[in-house]
C-alpha cells in the first residue's frame, strides 16, 4: 500500500573498483529514481574543508570533532533530478570535476576515517534518503547510514580482477599505468576500507552478495534486478491477531483514528532499542500527522530508520462479570514516517492540529505559526497496514 509515496531505498556497496558507479547509475535509470553517490560527498567535502583552512593534518589525536562545527554545518547537500542524470549540488551548486581527481580521492579517504565527519555526512545522506528514494552507492550504506534498505546488495571481485579491469579501461583511454601498481594500490585500499575502526567495508547481514569476478556488467546488472524484484515488496509484519472475533472493521479504525485524543509512537533508535512516546496528532487524508523539533529523540529516530508503529486506545471501562476484564477499542498502524517538506501541506498538518487540541484560540494560529514555525518539523506517518480491536459491552464474554 502506498509505496509510491514511501522512499524506496537500495544500497549498492563494495571495495574500490567493483564497477559500483556505472551499475548504480544505470539502476537509478531503469529503476527512475536518484542516484547518490556518497564516494563525491566525501570528495566535495574534503576540498571544501581545505578550501576553508581546514585540513586532517591539523587534528589532535584523540580530538573527537575535529573540525569546526560552524564549517561543517556550512557545507549543505542536495539532490537534482533522477537516474544517470542525478546531480549532486553542495550549497546549491553542482559539484564539479575537480573531485574526480586522485589528490582528491585521496583527500576524501583520509577525512573518511574520523568519525566526526562519517557522523555529518550519514546525517546528510540519511536527510537525502528520508526525502527521496535512491539508489545509494558507497562502502557502509547498508550497514550505517540505511540499515533498513528495502534491498541491500554487495559487490565483491577478486582484487586482481579488479585491478585487470581497471587497466583495460586505462589503456583504453590512452592513459599510462602498470599492472602490478594497479593491484598493490587496490589491495591497499580494501586493506584501509576494510580495517578502518569506524563504519568498515563489510556486508549488511541482509544483503545479497554478488561476486562480479567471472560476471559482465549485463550479467552483474541482471543479477541485482533479480534481486530487487524479490525484495521490493516487503510487507510490514503481520501478527495473526489471537481473538479474531475482536477484530474491527477498516472504517471502525479509521474512525478511531479520527476521533481518539492522543496516540503512541513507537521508533527504533539506532542501536536496535524501541522508544515508544505519546503524541498529540491529527488523522488527516488516509494519514497520522504529527509534530516535533527538527532534532531529538523522535526525529533522530526516523531519520535513521522512518518505521513506525502507532497506537491509539478509544473508550474503554474496567467491568467485573465474573471476571476481572475491560471493554475497549484500539487501533494500532504501521507505517513509514516522512518529513513534510511541501509548505501548504504543513501549515494545514499544524492548522488541524491547533483546531484539533485549542478549538477556541484559533485566532492565535497565525501568530504563533509565524513565531515558532520555522523551528517545528511536520510529519506524517503513511500507513501499511491498519488493524483494530476492541471489546464492547454488547459481546458476550
Ligand atoms: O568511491 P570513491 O572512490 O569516490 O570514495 C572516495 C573515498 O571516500 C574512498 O577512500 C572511500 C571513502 N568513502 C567512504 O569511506 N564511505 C563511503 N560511503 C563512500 C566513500
Amino acid at each position: 500500500m502506498n509505496e509510491s509515496s514511501s522512499p524506496f531505498i537500495v544500497t549498492l556497496d563494495g571495495p574500490a573498483g567493483v564497477g559500483k558507479s556505472t551499475l548504480a547509475k544505470r539502476l537509478a535509470e531503469t529503476l527512475d529514481i536518484a542516484y547518490l553517490d556518497t564516494g563525491a560527498m566525501f570528495r566535495t567535502l574534503a576540498l571544501y574543508l581545505r578550501e576553508n583552512g581546514w585540513s586532517p593534518e591539523k587534528t589532535a589525536a584523540g580530538n573527537d570533532e575535529p573540525a569546526p562545527r560552524e564549517l561543517l554545518s556550512g557545507c549543505v547537500f542536495t539532490l537534482r533530478g533522477s537516474g544517470a542524470a542525478t546531480e549532486l549540488l553542495c550549497n546549491g551548486t553542482p559539484v564539479s570535476d575537480v573531485i574526480r581527481s586522485e589528490e582528491a580521492g585521496m583527500m576524501a579517504a583520509d577525512i573518511a576515517v574520523l568519525p566526526q565527519i562519517r557522523e555529518y555526512l550519514k546525517t546528510a545522506q540519511q536527510y537525502l534518503g528520508n526525502t527521496s528514494s535512491l539508489v545509494a552507492e558507497g562502502r557502509d550504506m547498508g550497514t550505517a547510514v540505511f540499515p533498513s534498505a528495502a534491498c541491500k546488495i554487495f559487490l565483491e571481485a577478486e582484487p586482481e580482477i579488479r585491478a585487470m579491469r581497471r587497466y583495460l579501461q586505462l589503456r583504453e583511454s590512452g592513459k599510462p599505468c602498470n599492472l602490478a601498481e594497479l593491484t598493490e594500490h587496490i589491495r591497499r585500499r580494501d586493506q584501509q576500507d576494510r580495517n578502518r575502526a569506524h563504519a568498515p567495508l563489510s556486508p549488511a547481514e541482509d544483503a545479497a552478495i554478488i561476486d562480479s569476478s567471472y560476471l559482465n556488467m549485463d550479467e552483474v546488472f541482471a543479477a541485482i534486478l533479480r534481486t530487487i524484484g524479490a525484495k521490493r515488496r516487503t510487507p510490514p509484519p503481520v501478527y495473526a491477531m489471537r481473538r479474531q472475533d475482536r477484530a474491527i472493521s477498516r472504517e471502525e479504525c479509521l474512525a478511531l483514528l479520527a476521533g481518539c485524543e492522543y496516540g503512541l509512537l513507537a521508533t527504533i533508535d539506532k542501536s536496535g532499542w524501541p522508544y515508544a512516546v505519546p503524541l498529540s496528532y491529527v488523522f488527516m487524508d488516509g494519514a497520522v500527522y504529527f509534530h516535533c523539533a527538527f532534532t531529538g529523540h523522535k526525529s533522530n529516530n526516523i531519520v535513521a530508520d522512518n518505521r513506525v508503529c502507532f497506537t491509539v486506545v478509544g473508550a474503554t471501562l474496567p467491568v467485573y462479570d465474573k471476571n476481572y476484564s475491560t471493554y475497549y477499542e484500539s487501533v494500532i498502524v504501521f507505517g513509514r514516517a516522512f518529513a513534510v517538506k511541501d509548505e501548504q501541506e504543513r501549515t494545514r498538518g499544524l492548522r488541524m492540529l491547533a483546531e484539533k487540541y485549542l478549538p477556541a484560540h484559533m485566532d492565535g494560529f497565525e501568530e504563533s505559526r509565524r513565531r515558532s514555525g520555522g523551528r517545528t518539523a511536520v510529519y506524517k506517518i503513511v500507513p501499511d497496514q491498519i488493524t483494530g480491536k476492541a471489546k464492547r459491552p454488547r459481546e458476550k464474554t
